[in-house]
């Protein structure tokens, strides 16, 4: 139940899943600073939690890598005709989780803003680090790839269910 098996991924990797998806989702609502800087409910009572859900989830995808290698030859099998492009699929959608942080963390202390999640402070403000703010300046670019990418991970799941109903989607429920 716990461990993935070749029926299903298990209560571990849903967990990852799930949770990690309503964080990132939680995360990219940073997109509507964009909307009158921010002057609205999402950006006043969501948006503030961004670096604290952000360094969240830096922790949560290095547990969830090491977990899945973990898992690796006990998860579900995928088609045989589409193994390698689904594989390539997840390791994108692995790499923007990593380079999100990432990058984000570059961004705060690149720019000397310091780093204080949930009000740990693990890094005081001061002067910049250049080449840190220069990585930590792709954060919006990968955000925006990252946004398409889940659109179309989410996409292909639906249709899965939908219309080849083929159990895909049910095996991550
Ligand atoms: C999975 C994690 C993360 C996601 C999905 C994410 C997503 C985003 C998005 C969508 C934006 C708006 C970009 C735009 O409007 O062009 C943004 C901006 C920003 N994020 Fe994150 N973020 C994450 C983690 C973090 C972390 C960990 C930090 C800091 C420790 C951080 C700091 C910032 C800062 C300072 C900005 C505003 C400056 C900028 O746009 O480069 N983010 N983020
Ligand atoms: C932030 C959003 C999301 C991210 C980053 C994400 C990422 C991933 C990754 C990396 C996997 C591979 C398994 C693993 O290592 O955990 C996966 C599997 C899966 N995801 Fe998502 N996911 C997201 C949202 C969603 C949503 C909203 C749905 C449903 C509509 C969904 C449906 C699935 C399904 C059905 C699988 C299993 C695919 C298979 O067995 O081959 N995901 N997801």
């Amino acid at each position: 139940m716990i461990h993935d098996s070749k029926e299903r991924y298990g209560g571990i990797s849903r967990i990852f899943h799930w949770g990690m998806a309503l964080l990132i989702g939680w995360q990219l609502l940073k997109f509507f600073d964009r909307i009158a800087d921010g002057e609205h409910w999402v950006g006043q009572t969501l948006v503030p939690w961004h670096v604290s859900i952000g360094s969240l989830l830096l922790l949560l995808v290095v547990l969830r890598i090491i977990w899945a290698a973990r898992q690796r030859n006990d998860r579900p099998p995928q088609n045989p005709a589409t193994a390698r492009l689904v594989a390539i699929g997840h390791f994108l959608l692995y790499a923007g989780m990593v380079l999100m942080p990432v990058t984000g963390v570059m961004t705060m202390l690149g720019n000397g803003y310091g780093w204080t999640p949930f009000g740990v402070q693990l890094a005081a403000r001061g002067d910049g680090i250049p080449w840190m703010a220069s990585l930590g300046s792709l954060h919006s670019p990968i955000a925006w790839l990252l946004l398409i990418m889940i659109v179309g991970h989410v996409c292909i799941a639906l249709a899965h269910h939908f219309v080849k109903k083929d159990g895909v989607l049910r095996r991550m429920v």
